[in-house]
This record gives C-alpha cells, sequence and structure tokens, in this order.
C-alpha cells in the first residue's frame, strides 16, 4: 500500500489517519526505509554554540551555523561545495585542513561575513588595521543631528542615543578609512560583529527581542528605564562602544595571525542556491549544507538590523525580493514558484489538525515549496559533484500536531534528485514545542537533527 492509498481510500480512513495512531505507522513506515546511524559523537558540532569561540566563527555570532570542526569529521575530499554557507564555517573549516572550497549564499550580510573571513590580509594592511585603532579613542559620539538612521522602521529603537550616534560615527570613520577595501571590509565585519551586543536588542527565536523587556513567567515586563543601560553599557555609552569595537577588532587581528598558516582556499558568492548554473558541473569532491530547517524562521527578520545597518538593504522592496527568493521555509518566500509533487510528504500533511494555526496560515503549502526546493537544490548539487558524498545537516520540526521528518523527507527527495543510496545520521534528539507535547506524546524520538548522506 502506497502513502496515497494509506491517506485517501475513503472518508472513514481518512478520519483515521488523522490521529496520533496514524502518523505513528506512517513515520515508522518512513524511517524504515533507511539505514540511520547513532552519531551523537557529532551533536556538538552541528550547532552554533561548539565553535561560538572559535577562531574567525567568533568574528560574527551566526546562530544557525554549524562548527568548522565538523568539515574534517566527515569524508567531503579536497573540493568541497557549500551552496547555504552562512557565516562560512564549510570554507573556515575547509582552508583549514588544506582543502579548497566554494561557498554561496543568497543574504548579502551572511556572503560578506563569509568573505571576509576567507580574504587573507596582508601584513601591511594588518598594520593599516592597527593603525586605525590606535586613533579611536578621538571618535566620539557624532551630532546627533548629523546622524542619519537607515529606513529600518525600529531603527531609533534598537540603539540608545549615545550608542547609535557613536556607532555611526565610527561607521563614517571605517569608509573614510586610509586602507585598502579589504581591511576596510574587515574593520565593517568587526563593527558589525558588535552591533547585538552594544545594541537594545538581541536575537532570539524567529525574531529580534529588546533588552528592556524581561521575560517572566508567560509574560514580558518593562524594566526600569536607566537601570538597565547603566547596567549594561555604564555610564559612559560611547566608550562602551569604542572599547567592545576595540576589543572585537583586536580578538579578529589575533585570529587573523592564523591565516598564513590555513592552506586551502575558499571562494564565496552572493547567489541562490536554488541556481547553480554558473559552477562547473564535476568540480566537487563533496558538498555540505545545512538549509534554513522547514520551521517558519526567516533569517531576513532575525538580521533584520545588520542587514539596514551594514547597509546590504536600503528599501523594504530589496528585502522582500530577498525574503520572496529565499528557500521556501517560511511565510515571506515566494509560494507561487513550482512544487513538485511529494507522495510521502501528502501523507503527512493529511495527518494535521486543520483547526490550528500553523494550518490555517498556509503551512502544507510552505512545507510543499520547502521539499520542491530542496529536490531542486539537491539535483543542481549532483551535477556538480565529480563523485564522493553529499552531506545535508537538517532538523525535523513539528506543525498542527503532525512531526514534519525533514531527515526522512531530505533523504527521499535526495533519491528523487538522482542520489542513489541515502543514510541518516541522528546525531541529537530536539524537543517538542509546548503547545505540541500533549498530541506528540510518545513519538519525540522522531524529533531528530541529523545529518542525511546522500552517495551517487
Ligand atoms: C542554516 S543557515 C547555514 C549556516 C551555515 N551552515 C553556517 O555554518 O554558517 C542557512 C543559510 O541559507 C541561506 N539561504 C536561504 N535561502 C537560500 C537560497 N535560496 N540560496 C542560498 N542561500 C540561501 C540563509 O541566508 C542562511 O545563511
Amino acid at each position: 500500500m502506497t502513502f496515497a492509498d494509506m491517506e485517501f481510500s475513503g472518508a472513514s480512513h481518512r478520519g483515521a489517519c488523522k490521529s496520533r495512531n496514524a502518523l505513528e505507522v506512517l513515520l515508522e513506515q518512513l524511517d524504515r526505509n533507511f539505514i540511520f546511524r547513532d552519531r551523537s559523537d557529532l551533536a556538538r558540532l552541528v550547532n552554533w554554540s561548539a565553535g561560538k569561540d572559535a577562531p574567525f566563527h567568533r568574528w560574527f555570532r551566526y546562530r544557525e551555523a554549524f562548527s568548522p570542526e565538523l568539515i574534517p569529521q566527515l569524508n567531503l575530499g579536497k573540493r568541497i561545495l557549500d551552496p547555504f554557507c552562512g557565516c562560512g564555517s564549510t570554507l573556515i573549516g575547509a582552508m583549514q585542513t588544506n582543502r579548497s572550497a566554494v561557498g554561496i549564499d543568497l543574504n548579502p550580510l551572511a556572503s560578506f561575513v563569509s568573505k571576509v573571513k576567507v580574504t587573507g590580509l596582508s601584513d601591511d594592511e594588518l598594520a593599516s588595521i592597527h593603525g586605525f585603532l590606535s586613533q579611536l579613542s578621538e571618535a566620539g559620539p557624532s551630532e546627533p543631528d548629523k546622524i542619519s538612521l537607515p529606513d529600518l522602521s525600529i531603527a531609533a529603537k534598537v540603539f540608545e542615543p549615545t550608542v547609535v550616534q557613536t556607532l555611526m560615527k565610527l561607521r563614517a570613520q571605517i569608509a573614510a578609512a586610509p586602507v585598502s577595501q579589504n581591511a576596510r571590509n574587515f574593520l565593517l565585519l568587526g563593527w558589525l560583529g558588535i552591533l547585538e551586543t552594544v545594541g537594545s536588542y538581541f536575537k532570539e527565536g524567529n525574531g529580534i527581542k529588546y533588552r528592556k523587556m524581561q521575560r517572566r513567567p508567560g509574560r514580558y515586563v518593562e524594566r526600569e528605564p536607566g537601570v538597565w543601560q547603566n547596567a549594561r553599557f555604564g555610564s559612559d555609552q560611547a566608550g562602551y562602544v569604542l572599547g567592545c569595537y576595540e576589543r572585537h577588532v583586536r580578538l579578529m587581528l589575533t585570529d587573523a595571525k592564523l591565516w598564513v598558516s590555513m592552506d586551502g582556499q575558499s571562494e564565496v558568492f552572493n547567489g541562490n542556491a536554488l541556481d547553480l548554473i554558473h559552477l562547473a558541473d564535476g568540480m566537487f569532491d563533496g558538498v555540505i549544507f545545512s538549509p534554513p530547517y522547514a520551521n517558519r524562521f526567516d533569517y531576513f527578520e532575525s538580521m533584520k538590523v545588520e542587514l539596514w545597518f551594514g547597509g546590504f538593504v536600503n528599501s523594504y522592496d530589496e528585502l522582500k525580493r530577498l525574503r520572496k527568493e529565499s528557500l521556501r521555509s517560511h511565510l515571506g518566500a515566494d509560494m507561487s514558484r513550482d512544487k513538485t509533487s511529494f507522495e510521502e510528504l501528502e501523507g503527512l500533511l493529511s495527518t494535521m489538525d486543520r483547526t490550528a494555526s500553523s494550518w490555517r496560515m498556509g503551512v502544507p503549502e510552505l512545507l510543499r515549496g520547502y521539499f520542491s526546493d530542496i529536490i531542486e537544490v539537491l539535483k543542481q548539487c549532483r551535477k556538480k559533484l565529480a563523485n564522493g558524498a553529499c552531506h545535508v545537516v537538517v532538523g525535523n520540526s513539528a506543525f498542527a500536531g503532525t512531526i514534519i521528518p525533514s531527515d526522512v523527507l531530505t533523504a527521499i527527495a535526495g533519491k528523487k534528485a538522482g542520489f542513489t543510496h541515502a543514510e541518516i545520521w541522528i546525531t541529537r534528539h530536539l524537543t517538542v514545542a509546548p503547545q505540541q507535547r500533549s498530541r506528540l506524546e510518545g513519538l519525540e524520538r522522531y524529533m531528530r537533527e541529523s545529518i542525511v548522506v546522500l552517495s551517487p
């Protein structure tokens, strides 16, 4: 019996399939088709926190990144492709282990971060950065009437007035510094890297939160104005910003000394993983990527402060265009693009609770788009591989009382894309969101973060 037969063979069956038991049958059937391996040894390397203090990685906080240390743990060969390179973990991992890598990311902020990390600077350029830092103390805050903030609607709320004046003056000094373009990019990345630290916001979940709001059980309360600012920034906010910047760039300079010992080469493109036509076929020995997970998170939302203040987007139209072009993992992406039929996914969608808000918001269409995009990306990757395997780091998700086992669905997508063998390495288990817990009780084992290994 196929999944479609199970789901669509009559009204009574349909009703039964919506139950939790039907979901369990589907999940079990899907799992049965694949070899699973316990790779809990890689658990700490598939997320940000393990590598957050590592050289290069610590230049810019990117919560969705894996660790560069993951690269030597996998059999990726000498030439590696990462079509969702984010902040460049694969590229750095490759360079540190004498490999070459190409990275692509649609987000211009991400590709900029990656590019700066892989662009070694000469001794003269490094000396010019030291020179810039040595005159930093002269940079007081700008005149309030001279600063022009980006058109981001919350631009005036995400920094304290003195903080933003100091930041904007520093930004202007970086733009005018007598240094090479690569050295200027290095200084600018240092500036971008401290925005969240000196900001009145921080990234959390699918967006940003304000530091003035304090989490209490079930609600947020506003902290007393003036008190939290003093506790965080001290009484000299301009000095705080300049101190953070100087410390951060000096730390980057310490890591920059390692460039000379890195034999590999990396290249970065700001582009779309759905269209890799500019790369020659068969030019890679291994592919690794971690796509945005099918969890509705929109990276352009959580990174909006850096995108606007860094000048990577200058209008809401530009931002909307990027959102639309991105992988269909969130509701701002373009849902009108073609979709590929995916029987196994349809089986799972039919068990969803149609009264749930995620159903009404269009999550089934989103998931159809998401896995169509994954098939397309895998087809492209298959072409670019000479031999070797494609490794996909992916996390499962839960919506409307149903688990979406993205690992298994990615393995199936791999077969649709022309790979012949798929294995699933389970690195760790994820938690079920509180609102899904009662309905998914007993199925928690399907909430996994895995590496799907696809071989030609
Ligand atoms: C999970 S993150 C990858 C993180 C990366 N592995 C690292 O360690 O930094 C997914 C990335 O996919 C990018 N992205 C989303 N849609 C894309 C597309 N269509 N083409 C290329 N990159 C895309 C996002 O900007 C994000 O940086």
